[in-house]
């Protein structure tokens, strides 16, 4: 049996692939696939261990129907056609749950970030300009006591939450399709509806995955309903605010800043003004990045393979309906 991946993965997942006796082609070029490559290797491979490939479109499955298994590096799938590797009796898998800790300390590192202010006064060392220390100069703001508005409160979320809550005393609201009843017992989270969110909180950070429904979602009009003060935290998906309208409510001081793990398109253009701007943090995509983490995503999809190869059920499927 043949696995292609297509991005060099942990030793982790790659020993539990090569153990098992699986015949392992992994792309260790610094240059990204073309989705046109990624189907021809897929075509010599019974199995795709994907991180990050983009094009996995109906095209992509019905070229590569003959795939065992697609095992995502990632537990995001927005991007991925799901519904046509299904109707292919291709199944899917990603990593859930295991980066969980590692992308809520990714929100709060931002939080904090923006908070205090430390990329700018980092800058502010490099360009010679410590100056006097004046006790009203480059103040920051305490999260502590604070109010966090999460938007998409699942499992990362949670992870936030209970953080926020338990080491800053943090309240939490947050907004959902769905009330989370869990979290409104564990950290006597309460719902709002959207735009109450947006009006409540000190700090809003998305935890939503990409859909037709919240891509968009944070424009100018959500940044104005905002508090002055707040910050915005994005470590879900770029495509959850327009980049633009962003950029102008820093400009206009409309929120107190914002930090992005995620941005639309990935990579940023090295131009791009937010780079520039005192109250805007942006990172390369790295909520996930910890040994740790990315360790256990591998073993994940090394497990995800393993199973698609033997024809038996994923233990991490993201479409459980192929099996009828
Ligand atoms: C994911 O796993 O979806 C994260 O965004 C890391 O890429």
């Amino acid at each position: 049996m043949k696995v292609f991946i297509n991005k060099i993965i942990p030793d982790y997942g790659l020993g539990l692939l090569e153990q098992a006796g699986v015949e392992v082609t992994m792309w260790r070029e610094p240059s990204v696939l073309t989705r046109e490559q990624a189907i021809a290797f897929c075509k010599e491979h019974d199995a795709f261990l994907s991180a990050g490939q983009a094009g996995l479109d109906e095209g992509f499955f019905r070229e590569c129907s003959h795939l065992k298994v697609v095992a995502l590096h990632s537990v995001g799938f927005d991007g991925v056609d799901i519904a046509a590797a299904t109707q292919l009796g291709i199944p899917i898998g990603n990593t859930p749950n295991v980066l969980n800790k590692a992308t809520a300390e990714t929100a709060l590192l931002l939080m904090l970030t923006v908070a205090r202010r430390a990329l700018y006064l980092h800058r502010k060392i490099k360009k010679g300009e410590w100056g006097v220390s004046q006790p009203t100069l480059d103040l920051g703001f305490d999260l502590a006591g604070k109010t966090l508005g999460i938007v998409g409160l699942g499992r990362i979320g949670a992870e936030l939450a209970r953080m926020c809550t338990q080491s800053w005393g943090m309240k939490v609201v947050y907004h959902n399709r769905t009330r989370n009843e869990e979290a409104e017992r564990e950290f006597g989270a309460t719902w709002l509806p959207f735009e109450e969110l947006l009006e409540q909180s000190d700090c809003v950070s998305v935890h939503t995955a990409l859909t037709e429904e919240t891509r968009g979602l944070f424009g100018y009009e959500q940044f104005k309903r905002m508090k002055p003060r707040a910050v915005f935290i994005n470590t879900a998906r770029g495509g959850v605010h327009r980049e633009d309208e962003l950029i102008r409510a820093l400009q206009e001081g409309l929120i107190y800043g914002a930090g992005l793990d995620v941005t639309d398109p990935e990579p940023m253009e090295p131009d791009n003004p937010l780079l520039e701007m005192d109250n805007a943090v942006v990172f390369p995509h790295i909520g996930s990045s910890t040994v740790e983490t990315r360790n256990e995503m591998s073993r994940c999809a090394a497990e995800n393979i393993l199973a698609g190869l033997k024809g038996e059920r994923l233990p991490y499927p993201v479409n459980p309906e192929v099996y009828g």
